[in-house]
Protein backbone atom coordinates (compact mmCIF):
# COMPACT_ATOMS: atom_id res chain seq x y z
CA UNK A 1 0.00 0.00 0.00
CA UNK A 2 1.56 3.38 -0.71
CA UNK A 3 2.22 5.63 1.85
CA UNK A 4 -0.15 8.76 0.31
CA UNK A 5 -3.16 7.91 -2.22
CA UNK A 6 -5.47 9.94 -3.75
CA UNK A 7 -8.04 8.10 -5.72
CA UNK A 8 -10.13 10.25 -8.15
CA UNK A 9 -10.37 13.27 -5.62
CA UNK A 10 -12.09 16.57 -6.71
CA UNK A 11 -11.95 19.74 -4.60
CA UNK A 12 -11.79 23.50 -4.66
CA UNK A 13 -13.48 26.76 -3.74
CA UNK A 14 -16.79 27.31 -2.31
CA UNK A 15 -18.67 25.20 -4.55
CA UNK A 16 -16.17 25.88 -7.75
CA UNK A 17 -14.27 22.37 -8.21
CA UNK A 18 -10.05 23.48 -9.29
CA UNK A 19 -9.20 19.89 -8.72
CA UNK A 20 -10.91 17.21 -11.23
CA UNK A 21 -10.89 13.96 -10.09
CA UNK A 22 -7.09 12.84 -9.63
CA UNK A 23 -5.30 9.84 -8.95
CA UNK A 24 -1.77 9.90 -7.51
CA UNK A 25 0.60 7.84 -5.12
CA UNK A 26 3.45 8.35 -3.25
CA UNK A 27 5.83 5.54 -1.90
CA UNK A 28 7.01 5.44 1.12
CA UNK A 29 10.99 6.09 0.13
CA UNK A 30 10.37 8.37 -2.46
CA UNK A 31 10.23 11.80 -3.72
CA UNK A 32 7.62 12.21 -6.35
CA UNK A 33 7.38 15.40 -7.96
CA UNK A 34 4.02 17.65 -9.00
CA UNK A 35 4.73 19.73 -11.77
CA UNK A 36 2.34 22.43 -13.50
CA UNK A 37 1.94 25.93 -14.35
CA UNK A 38 0.64 29.13 -12.98
CA UNK A 39 -3.01 27.87 -11.40
CA UNK A 40 -2.49 24.26 -12.25
CA UNK A 41 -4.19 23.01 -9.22
CA UNK A 42 -0.73 22.39 -7.55
CA UNK A 43 -1.46 24.05 -4.18
CA UNK A 44 -4.61 23.05 -4.10
CA UNK A 45 -3.74 19.52 -4.37
CA UNK A 46 -1.89 19.80 -1.15
CA UNK A 47 -4.27 21.97 0.86
CA UNK A 48 -6.90 19.53 -0.30
CA UNK A 49 -4.33 16.56 1.43
CA UNK A 50 -3.78 18.28 4.13
CA UNK A 51 -7.25 19.15 4.93
CA UNK A 52 -6.95 22.58 4.05
CA UNK A 53 -9.77 22.61 1.44
CA UNK A 54 -12.15 20.23 1.61
CA UNK A 55 -12.30 17.33 -0.85
CA UNK A 56 -15.61 17.17 -2.97
CA UNK A 57 -15.31 13.42 -3.62
CA UNK A 58 -12.97 11.01 -3.77
CA UNK A 59 -10.83 9.45 -0.89
CA UNK A 60 -7.66 10.44 0.42
CA UNK A 61 -5.53 7.30 2.01
CA UNK A 62 -2.04 8.11 4.29
CA UNK A 63 -0.16 5.46 5.90
CA UNK A 64 -3.30 3.28 6.05
CA UNK A 65 -6.26 6.04 7.36
CA UNK A 66 -8.32 7.63 5.39
CA UNK A 67 -7.78 11.33 5.65
CA UNK A 68 -10.17 13.20 3.56
CA UNK A 69 -12.75 14.20 5.99
CA UNK A 70 -10.33 14.76 9.30
CA UNK A 71 -9.11 18.19 10.18
CA UNK A 72 -5.39 19.80 9.41
CA UNK A 73 -4.38 19.04 13.06
CA UNK A 74 -5.51 15.16 13.23
CA UNK A 75 -3.36 14.93 9.32
CA UNK A 76 -0.41 16.57 10.83
CA UNK A 77 -0.46 14.48 14.03
CA UNK A 78 -0.52 11.41 11.71
CA UNK A 79 3.04 12.31 9.94
CA UNK A 80 1.93 14.17 7.39
CA UNK A 81 3.83 18.27 7.08
CA UNK A 82 2.99 21.06 4.52
CA UNK A 83 5.53 23.64 4.09
CA UNK A 84 2.87 26.67 2.57
CA UNK A 85 3.69 28.79 -0.54
CA UNK A 86 5.26 31.80 0.57
CA UNK A 87 7.42 31.03 3.88
CA UNK A 88 5.00 32.02 6.71
CA UNK A 89 7.79 33.22 9.17
CA UNK A 90 6.12 34.47 12.69
CA UNK A 91 7.70 37.78 12.63
CA UNK A 92 8.54 38.17 16.48
CA UNK A 93 9.97 35.06 16.92
CA UNK A 94 13.73 34.50 16.49
CA UNK A 95 14.86 31.60 14.36
CA UNK A 96 15.21 29.13 16.84
CA UNK A 97 11.58 30.03 17.71
CA UNK A 98 10.12 29.52 14.60
CA UNK A 99 11.93 26.49 14.27
CA UNK A 100 10.19 25.15 17.46
CA UNK A 101 7.11 25.92 17.12
CA UNK A 102 6.73 23.62 13.83
CA UNK A 103 6.24 20.58 16.84
CA UNK A 104 3.26 22.67 18.60
CA UNK A 105 1.32 19.83 17.79
CA UNK A 106 3.59 17.34 19.43
CA UNK A 107 2.11 17.18 23.33
CA UNK A 108 3.70 16.74 25.91
CA UNK A 109 7.25 16.56 24.74
CA UNK A 110 10.34 17.71 26.76
CA UNK A 111 11.87 20.96 25.86
CA UNK A 112 15.15 19.58 26.12
CA UNK A 113 14.22 16.69 24.00
CA UNK A 114 12.90 19.56 21.57
CA UNK A 115 15.85 21.66 22.04
CA UNK A 116 17.91 19.08 21.39
CA UNK A 117 16.01 17.92 17.78
CA UNK A 118 16.31 21.71 16.87
CA UNK A 119 19.86 21.10 16.80
CA UNK A 120 19.71 18.42 14.84
CA UNK A 121 17.64 20.30 12.41
CA UNK A 122 20.17 23.03 12.33
CA UNK A 123 22.81 20.27 11.13
CA UNK A 124 20.71 20.23 8.01
CA UNK A 125 20.56 23.99 7.70
CA UNK A 126 23.74 25.18 8.40
CA UNK A 127 23.37 28.10 6.48
CA UNK A 128 20.38 29.64 9.04
CA UNK A 129 22.34 28.25 12.51
CA UNK A 130 24.31 31.01 12.99
CA UNK A 131 21.04 32.95 13.02
CA UNK A 132 19.16 31.18 15.16
CA UNK A 133 19.01 33.89 17.62
CA UNK A 134 17.60 36.87 15.33
CA UNK A 135 14.59 37.37 14.79
CA UNK A 136 13.10 35.49 11.87
CA UNK A 137 12.11 37.76 9.37
CA UNK A 138 15.29 39.65 9.22
CA UNK A 139 16.63 36.84 7.29
CA UNK A 140 17.08 36.69 3.09
CA UNK A 141 14.48 34.74 1.51
CA UNK A 142 16.33 31.81 0.52
CA UNK A 143 17.21 31.49 4.69
CA UNK A 144 13.71 32.17 5.16
CA UNK A 145 12.84 29.15 3.36
CA UNK A 146 15.10 26.68 5.06
CA UNK A 147 13.86 28.57 8.02
CA UNK A 148 10.14 27.00 7.00
CA UNK A 149 11.23 23.99 5.62
CA UNK A 150 13.25 23.02 8.94
CA UNK A 151 9.67 23.86 11.30
CA UNK A 152 8.24 21.48 8.80
CA UNK A 153 10.60 18.79 9.84
CA UNK A 154 9.89 19.28 14.09
CA UNK A 155 6.71 17.57 13.10
CA UNK A 156 8.45 14.31 12.63
CA UNK A 157 6.46 13.88 9.25
CA UNK A 158 7.13 10.86 7.55
CA UNK A 159 5.48 12.63 4.96
CA UNK A 160 6.61 16.10 3.90
CA UNK A 161 5.25 18.54 1.23
CA UNK A 162 7.06 20.93 -0.07
CA UNK A 163 5.09 24.02 -2.08
CA UNK A 164 7.39 25.78 -4.58
CA UNK A 165 10.37 25.67 -2.20
CA UNK A 166 12.78 27.39 -4.74
CA UNK A 167 10.37 29.98 -5.88
CA UNK A 168 11.92 33.47 -6.60
CA UNK A 169 15.64 32.12 -5.13
CA UNK A 170 18.72 32.84 -6.93
CA UNK A 171 20.18 29.36 -8.62
CA UNK A 172 22.86 29.58 -6.04
CA UNK A 173 20.37 29.55 -3.20
CA UNK A 174 18.47 26.68 -4.88
CA UNK A 175 21.24 24.69 -5.05
CA UNK A 176 21.44 24.45 -1.13
CA UNK A 177 18.37 24.14 -0.81
CA UNK A 178 18.15 20.89 -3.12
CA UNK A 179 21.19 19.75 -1.39
CA UNK A 180 19.23 19.75 1.87
CA UNK A 181 16.28 17.97 0.62
CA UNK A 182 18.01 15.15 -0.48
CA UNK A 183 19.81 14.87 3.09
CA UNK A 184 16.07 15.44 4.62
CA UNK A 185 15.43 12.76 2.03
CA UNK A 186 18.35 10.33 2.94
CA UNK A 187 17.37 10.74 6.55
CA UNK A 188 14.12 8.77 5.83
CA UNK A 189 11.50 11.12 5.24
CA UNK A 190 9.45 10.33 2.08
CA UNK A 191 8.53 13.99 0.04
CA UNK A 192 6.12 15.22 -2.40
CA UNK A 193 7.63 18.30 -4.08
CA UNK A 194 5.33 20.49 -5.87
CA UNK A 195 7.62 22.32 -8.14
CA UNK A 196 7.95 25.14 -11.08
CA UNK A 197 11.38 24.32 -11.54
CA UNK A 198 11.14 20.87 -13.46
CA UNK A 199 14.79 20.65 -14.26
CA UNK A 200 15.64 20.73 -10.18
CA UNK A 201 12.77 18.76 -9.26
CA UNK A 202 13.18 15.94 -12.14
CA UNK A 203 16.93 16.26 -10.67
CA UNK A 204 15.70 14.54 -7.13
CA UNK A 205 12.76 13.06 -7.55
CA UNK A 206 11.95 9.52 -7.96
CA UNK A 207 8.56 9.79 -10.16
CA UNK A 208 7.03 13.05 -11.26
CA UNK A 209 2.91 13.90 -12.19
CA UNK A 210 2.10 16.46 -14.56
CA UNK A 211 -0.94 18.74 -13.75
CA UNK A 212 -2.42 20.65 -16.47
CA UNK A 213 -5.71 22.88 -15.23
CA UNK A 214 -6.65 20.36 -12.44
CA UNK A 215 -6.20 17.13 -14.40
CA UNK A 216 -3.15 15.20 -13.84
CA UNK A 217 -2.35 14.82 -17.62
CA UNK A 218 1.00 12.58 -17.07
CA UNK A 219 2.98 10.51 -14.84
CA UNK A 220 6.58 9.22 -15.25
CA UNK A 221 10.02 8.66 -14.58
CA UNK A 222 12.13 11.73 -14.52
CA UNK A 223 13.76 10.48 -17.54
CA UNK A 224 9.92 10.00 -19.28
CA UNK A 225 9.18 13.44 -18.49
CA UNK A 226 12.47 14.69 -19.80
CA UNK A 227 12.06 13.13 -22.79
CA UNK A 228 8.19 14.01 -23.17
CA UNK A 229 7.42 16.68 -25.78
CA UNK A 230 4.67 18.09 -23.80
CA UNK A 231 6.73 18.64 -20.87
CA UNK A 232 9.91 19.62 -22.46
CA UNK A 233 7.56 22.08 -24.29
CA UNK A 234 5.94 23.44 -21.73
CA UNK A 235 8.06 22.75 -18.57
CA UNK A 236 11.95 22.91 -19.69
CA UNK A 237 11.64 25.79 -21.96
CA UNK A 238 12.66 23.34 -25.01
CA UNK A 239 11.54 21.34 -28.17
N1 LIG B 1 -8.62 31.09 -2.72
C1 LIG B 1 -9.09 30.77 -3.94
N2 LIG B 1 -10.37 31.02 -4.28
C2 LIG B 1 -10.86 30.68 -5.50
N3 LIG B 1 -10.12 30.08 -6.46
C3 LIG B 1 -8.84 29.83 -6.19
C4 LIG B 1 -8.25 30.17 -4.93
N4 LIG B 1 -6.95 29.78 -4.94
C5 LIG B 1 -6.76 29.25 -6.17
N5 LIG B 1 -7.88 29.27 -6.91
C6 LIG B 1 -8.03 28.76 -8.29
O1 LIG B 1 -7.77 27.36 -8.30
C7 LIG B 1 -7.01 27.00 -9.45
C8 LIG B 1 -5.72 26.31 -9.03
O2 LIG B 1 -4.91 27.23 -8.29
P1 LIG B 1 -3.63 26.79 -7.50
O3 LIG B 1 -3.28 27.92 -6.58
O4 LIG B 1 -3.84 25.47 -6.90
O5 LIG B 1 -2.56 26.68 -8.67
P2 LIG B 1 -0.99 26.42 -8.57
O6 LIG B 1 -0.71 25.31 -9.50
O7 LIG B 1 -0.56 26.28 -7.17
O8 LIG B 1 -0.40 27.78 -9.21
P3 LIG B 1 0.92 28.63 -8.82
O9 LIG B 1 2.05 27.99 -9.56
O10 LIG B 1 0.62 29.99 -9.35
O11 LIG B 1 1.10 28.60 -7.34
C9 LIG B 1 -6.79 28.28 -10.25
O12 LIG B 1 -7.76 28.34 -11.24
C10 LIG B 1 -6.99 29.37 -9.21
O13 LIG B 1 -7.48 30.54 -9.83
MG1 LIG C 1 0.70 27.32 -5.98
Amino acid sequence: MPLLELKQVASGYGSVEALHQISLSVEAGEIVTLLGANGAGKTTTLQTISGLLRTFSGEIWFDGHAIHQLSPEKIVRLGLAHVPEGRRIFPGLTVRENILLGASNRNGIKRSVLENETDEVFEIFPEIKRFENVLGWTLSGGQQQMLAVARGLMSRPKLLMLDEPSLGLAPLIVQNLFAAIRTIHSRGTTLLLVEQNANMALSVASRGYVLDSGNITIEGTPQELLNNEQVRIAYLGGH
